[in-house]
């Protein structure tokens, strides 16, 4: 049995070279909203909808879910792994407006292209680099992102 860290670990390094479909739980695919990014953000929140800031905390802790630990370091102690390949996100919300972490979190690679960070919801219809099971669908659902904005934006 690998123990819980190295498990995460092995994960990280997973997801840059293709993403297992076990760490991101089931794709998403209905109802994709299309949304437009200028001045390097997404202003408007995708479909509208409001994000709730406990959901998205549970999110980025959950290996099925957003497992943003595998890269990042956030302020959730009761985890112990914590990654180092992405920059720590506490106070993410003090350097970038709710509109720059929703751009970085829906497509990284608009701010960079050459960024490991998977783009989480991505225009299927143009692909990702995931696996294959991601096709013409997104990792995570309008609903998940609005959550994990909701919770950086309060990272002060
Ligand atoms: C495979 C590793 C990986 C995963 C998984 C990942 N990220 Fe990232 N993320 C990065 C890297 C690397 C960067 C640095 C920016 C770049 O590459 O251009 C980054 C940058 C960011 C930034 C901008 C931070 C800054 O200070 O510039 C935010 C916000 C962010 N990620 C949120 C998330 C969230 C939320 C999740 C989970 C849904 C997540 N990331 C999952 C690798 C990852």
């Amino acid at each position: 049995m690998l123990g819980r860290s190295l498990k995460r670990a092995v994960m990280a390094i997973g997801v840059m070279v293709v993403l297992p479909s076990a760490s991101a739980g089931p794709p998403v695919g209905d109802g994709f909203c299309t949304w437009e990014a200028t001045g390097f953000a997404i202003e408007q929140p995708l479909c509208g909808l409001q994000g709730d800031p406990e959901r998205g905390r549970a999110l980025a802790a959950d290996q099925n879910g957003g497992n943003c630990l595998a890269c990042h370091r956030l302020p959730i102690p009761e985890e112990s792994f914590h990654g180092t390949v992405g920059p720590p996100l506490d106070g993410v919300g003090a350097r970038y407006t709710a509109g720059q972490i929703r751009l970085r979190i829906v497509d990284e690679q608009q701010v960079n292209p050459f960024s490991i960070m998977p783009g989480f919801y991505r225009d299927p219809m143009l692909g990702n680099r995931v696996a294959d099971d991601y096709w013409g669908k997104t990792m995570l659902d309008a609903q998940q992102v609005e959550d994990l904005v909701a919770y950086l934006v309060n990272l002060k």
